[in-house]
């Protein structure tokens, strides 16, 4: 169904994983697609060839999110390329695991560059730019809720965007803009490595790791129109971990 047609939609790490399958899902509904991509040139550049050939309207364009320069040049060559952007997703992240006594001060700066300091990039950009009827949407993690040992600055940093979504679904409402997340639980990707899968599908009700596609198509959801009174969630895509 082609529900985003008309819509201008970013995607940051979209190169590979679930921002991969984002910008798919967000093509496959009528948008127009910004890839964004950070080291990964090849895949982003072959993922908007195919959309292209299949239809869409898609470009790759290079963004790192720990710089805002970039992330406004990223912006303003999407919407030269493709028009005003409608809908920004923040998907780009790292995991970074260490016990905390391990840590030194500078692993705080790199638990939070990409994952909160890069949302907060999207975010300013994208509360600026877009209008009435625009979608914010970030990506945070399940592990926010189930405190694991090592993951602590994981968890903090995507704590703090579900702190972002929070504030700026009630400062945006005013606009008629809504600011959403998807929680995704353990997923496969790069981000996982294979080892680790059976042990992780076994704690899962529903018996695997999600693929992006399964995260992708709560993304869909929260762009479309149908999803005007959602506002202000982190929406859960874990297969039933609780
Ligand atoms: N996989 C999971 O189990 C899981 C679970 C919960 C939440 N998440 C979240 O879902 C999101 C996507 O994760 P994933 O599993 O798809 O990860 P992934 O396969 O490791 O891909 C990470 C993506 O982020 C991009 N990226 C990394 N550093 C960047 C930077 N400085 N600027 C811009 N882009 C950058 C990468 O771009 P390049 O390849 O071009 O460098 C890549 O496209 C992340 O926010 C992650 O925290 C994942």
């Amino acid at each position: 169904m082609e529900r985003l047609t008309g819509q201008v939609a970013l995607v940051t790490g979209a190169s590979r994983g679930i921002g991969r399958a984002i910008a798919e899902r967000l093509a496959h509904d009528g948008a127009a697609v910004a890839v964004g991509y950070h080291a990964n040139r090849a895949p982003a550049e072959a993922l908007a060839t195919e959309l292209r050939a299949r239809g869409g309207q898609a470009v790759a364009l290079p963004v790192d999110v720990t710089r805002h320069e970039d992330v406004r040049r990223f912006f303003d060559d999407a919407e030269a390329r493709l028009g005003p952007a409608t809908i920004a997703v923040a998907n780009a992240g790292t995991l970074f695991v260490r016990p905390f006594v391990e840590m030194t001060a500078e692993d705080f700066e790199t638990g939070f560059a990409v994952n909160t300091r890069g949302t907060f990039h999207v975010f300013l950009e994208a509360s600026r730019r877009l209008r009435e009827g625009g979608r914010i949407i970030g990506v945070s993690t399940n592990l926010t809720r189930l405190a694991q040992p090592g993951f602590s600055l994981y968890q903090a940093s995507k704590a703090a965007v579900e702190q972002f979504v929070m504030v700026l679904a009630k400062e945006l409402g005013p606009r008629h803009i809504t600011v959403n997340a998807v929680s995704p639980g353990a997923t496969e990707t790069d981000m996982i490595a294979p080892a680790h899968h059976e042990a992780l599908a076994r704690e899962i009700p529903l018996g695997r790791l999600a693929r992006p596609e399964d995260i992708a198509n709560v993304v869909g959801f929260l762009a479309s129109r149908e999803a005007g009174w959602v506002n202000g969630q982190m929406v859960g895509a874990n297969g039933g971990i609780v």
